[in-house]
């Protein structure tokens, strides 16, 4: 089948190095992609959120599934975009799949007030709160001042992984409310304003496939999201990840499936939501106790990264299934080894940064490394027809180990064979893991 690829990230290439192996594959194509999914398919120059180019593209090119990678065009509303064209008069030629939850379905992630509402209609445990507007804006600076500390401030909307702040002063806090509030930090996204007590504990991701009834796990992973050694400095959008995580028993996965999986799947359910696509969970081990930080309506990044390469099963046969009916047959098979990935940055990221930096691969000492794979993010050709970069994530090192520690081994041997001017990436990743000295 011809298969089309939304997304132009880390994780758009690991997807697309994915489905360029199943037997179902024909034809990918990726919109817009970078210079490492041209490697698994056609790029072709659309935005993600140009709906209607995505539309035309894929009636003349016989596209049968899109795969949605980032939230945006979720949010949007890609899914509703798609059903009421093919309901509609001169939509009935065009049967594709969208592997895409519904734009309500999506706001899991859009709307930290929404998802925080879900959780509590569904029993799902959750950090306390209340919402704030700017109609209650007074009530709200007596709730923080009458908070614990640390307190956590949340712009309702998408804001790009910038919206949540962490005060641990009351001064601090009220600082960030005005900003949100008063001064629209982030525009329509912080209108609204989650606040939220703070949890102390482990953080770990879980990813699961679903069609709304049915879920399959498909991995888990912990990301690294500070820019410094140590989980120190800003906010990244991700600086590595690992998989399996050792704490992760099978006893406490099973408590995360009762408590928060399952209920969340019955949520969407009871709640007639369509929901055809990942949820990341995004939790938080207290004591013994899972809670619920975040959702999110689609794949991590880099996230992807590790749990897409210990993911054996063909891809495009899941997605079928998640359309089919059949989702709950399906057996999850994964490599056993471990897998992690270091992403490579650009000098000044996650602030600004410069592009068109070449980047040197030193290919034949790279492809003696069989247990890695090199992922790009931003990168493009230039006209030259050289790889720059393009982006404040340029790429990421993915590689399996016996151990995470033989994974991270790995794949900064692999980093070392890759340079651009002002290359970063953190030497410490999976740094609770290291194996003990034999
Ligand atoms: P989010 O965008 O909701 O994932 O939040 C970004 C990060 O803020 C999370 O990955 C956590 O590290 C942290 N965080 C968010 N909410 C809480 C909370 N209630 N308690 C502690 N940390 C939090
Ligand atoms: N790495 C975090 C995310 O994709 O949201």
């Amino acid at each position: 089948m011809n298969i089309l690829l939304l997304g132009s990230g880390g994780r758009e290439h690991a997807f697309a190095w994915k489905i360029q192996q199943s037997k179902r594959c024909s034809q990918l194509f990726i919109a817009p992609g970078n210079e490492g999914t041209s490697e698994c398919g056609k790029n072709i120059n659309i935005g993600v959120n140009d709906f209607e180019a995505i539309k035309r593209f894929s009636i003349e090119n016989n596209i049968e599934m899109i795969i949605v990678g980032p939230e945006e065009p979720l949010v949007k509303g890609i899914y509703d975009y798609f059903e009421s064209y093919k309901a509609s008069s001169e939509g009935g030629s065009w049967g594709g799949l969208l592997i895409a939850p519904s734009a309500i379905g999506a706001q899991l992630e859009g709307s930290k007030a929404f998802s925080k509402k879900f959780m509590q209609r569904n029993n799902i445990p959750t950090a306390a709160y209340a919402e704030f507007t700017k109609e209650n804006y007074d009530e709200g600076k007596t709730y923080i001042q009458q908070h614990s500390l640390p307190v956590v401030l949340k712009a309702d909307g998408l804001a790009a992984g910038k919206g949540v702040v962490i005060a641990t002063t009351t001064e601090d806090a009220l600082k960030a409310f005005e900003e949100m509030i008063i001064h629209e930090q982030f525009g329509e996204a912080s209108s609204k304003v989650v606040i939220e007590e703070y949890l102390d504990g482990i953080e770990l991701s879980v990813f699961v496939l679903t069609d709304g009834k049915d879920y399959k796990i498909i991995g888990h992973a912990k990301d690294y999201k500070r820019i410094g050694v140590g989980d120190t400095g800003l906010n990244t959008g991700g600086m590595g990840c690992v998989s399996p995580l050792p704490f992760l028993t099978d006893d406490f996965l099973q408590k995360i499936e009762k408590e928060i999986i399952q209920p969340t799947i019955d949520g969407l359910q009871k709640e007639n939501i369509i929901y055809n696509g990942f949820i990341f969970f995004g939790l938080i081990k207290v004591d013994d106790e899972p809670f619920v930080i975040e959702y999110n309506c689609r794949m991590g990044d880099p996230e992807t990264e590790v749990v897409i390469p210990r993911l054996k099963n063909d891809l495009i046969d899941l997605f079928l299934s998640v359309h089919n009916n059949t989702l709950k047959d399906k057996v999850i098979e994964f490599d056993e080894r471990a897998c992690a990935t270091i992403v490579a940055v650009s000098k000044g990221y996650p602030g600004d940064y410069e592009k068109n930096k070449l980047i040197e691969f030193d290919d034949s000492s790279i492809r003696q490394f069989d247990d890695s794979i090199v992922f790009h993010a931003g990168t493009k050709m230039n006209e030259a027809g050289q790889v720059v970069t393009n982006g404040g994530r340029v790429l990421t090192v993915s590689s399996f180990g016996r151990e995470i520690a033989d994974g991270v081994r790995l794949s900064k041997e692999v980093l070392n064979c890759i340079y651009f001017d002002g290359m970063y990436f953190r030497s410490d990743i999976g740094y609770e893991f290291e194996a003990p000295n034999p």
